[in-house]
């Protein structure tokens, strides 16, 4: 294939260290994407070229160069978490190459390229939605407790914000280190305060850690909910949590258990192709972001430098696994539906069963 024929998409994403289920996740629904849709696109043949930044952001700018410099490739995308996004946006800005968020999730990321596009979530955007289902369900006193970055701070904040306003408390803000948290003093903490509720944001792939120490302090005996943003009931760990985790609330944009047919042919696909792995939200967010790419090049008929791409991508309005998804021309951001969720056993298994919606939410960060 002449390098005029070939379309190059570089995925930046964390295949190993803490954050590698968000790797492992994003790759096998970029590959399904791929197996399903083909891998020529408007007379292109597409190069899928994969780099593991082990979500270190110096890593991250160093092969976002190196993919731009030296591959050449049309389009970059992946970026597991915050840090990661931000240091490849200014690369993005110089080489004029869209630049497509697949799973970090802090609200500003969009603004610091006009390159950048999201196909993910924000926190701000899944949080508020749980600080209005709260208070109306005798949940009134919370203490929150996020990692202590970008997608943290901002959950605490929407999350805070939006309880207080309908008349509920956040009695006490704990953050927590990303990288190797204890969540043991923390917990500690809640503990003797015993407020209703504790609230928690930490990322993809730390959920399971803060569930088996929640359980192990006996916090739930101390009449004390569990409730967060489904980052902590992430469909990858949520089966090996066990029973302790059923009943816990949480709001977010996609879980396994979606009842819809294109959700349903989803799940079976994408379990079918990887041993009985289960989709999370960073495998939606790295399928959709591949369904963003392909429709941008054949949009363009495979003639389009990077300014023409990333107009194709403004505006798409599609049916994801999640539900219905819009890519806002304006904040180049998505907006989508968020829901809540309770977990529950099904066919022997723990699912995010969801049971209330909120349309077409936009990020309340972009509000301003
Ligand atoms: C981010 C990472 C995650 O794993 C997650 O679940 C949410 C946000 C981030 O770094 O932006």
């Amino acid at each position: 294939v002449l390098a005029q024929d070939k379309f190059k998409i570089g995925l930046i994403l964390p295949m190993t260290g803490q954050q590698a289920s968000t790797g492992r996740q994003i790759e096998a629904a970029a590959r399904l994407y791929m197996a399903q849709n083909g891998d020529t696109v408007a007379g292109k043949k597409i190069e899928l070229i994969i780099k593991d930044d082990a979500a270190t952001p110096d890593q991250t700018k160093r092969l976002a160069q190196e993919l731009v410099v030296n591959e050449k490739v049309n389009v970059l995308g992946g970026f597991g978490v915050t840090p990661a996004a931000l240091a490849a946006a200014p690369i993005a800005t110089q080489s004029k190459t869209p630049l497509v968020v697949m799973a970090a999730a802090t609200s500003s990321i969009t603004e610091a390229s006009p390159y950048i596009v999201r196909t993910s979530f924000t926190l701000p955007q899944v949080s508020v939605s749980l600080a209005d289902w709260a208070p109306k369900n005798g949940i009134k006193k919370v203490v929150t407790l996020v990692s202590d970055y970008g997608p943290g701070i901002d959950a605490e904040k929407y999350f805070k914000d939006r309880l207080t306003f309908n008349g509920g408390q956040v009695v006490e803000q704990l953050r927590v280190p990303l990288r190797s948290p204890d969540f043991a003093p923390f917990l500690q903490k809640v503990r003797d305060i015993k407020p209703d509720a504790l609230f928690v944001f930490v990322p993809s792939g730390a959920g399971a850690a803060v569930m088996k120490q929640f359980l192990e302090r006996g916090l739930d005996k101390a009449g004390i909910k569990l409730i967060a943003t489904g980052d902590v009931t992430d469909d990858d760990q949520l089966n090996d949590m066990g029973d302790g985790a059923l009943g816990v609330v949480t709001s977010h944009h996609y879980s396994a258990a979606h009842p819809s047919a294109m959700n349903k042919k989803f799940v079976e696909a994408f379990e079918k192709a990887n041993k009985g792995m289960r989709p999370n939200f960073m495998a939606v967010g790295g399928y959709d972001g591949m369904r963003v790419i392909y429709e941008a090049l054949k949009a363009t008929k495979g003639q389009g430098g990077g300014d023409a791409l990333l107009a194709a991508m403004k505006g798409q309005i599609f049916e994801s696994p999640r539900g219905k998804i819009f890519i806002d021309a304006q904040t180049r951001d998505i907006v989508q539906d968020v829901y809540l969720r309770k977990v529950e056993r099904k066919n022997g298994q723990l699912y995010n069963v969801e049971f209330d919606v909120i349309k077409d939410v936009k990020d309340p960060g972009k509000a301003k």
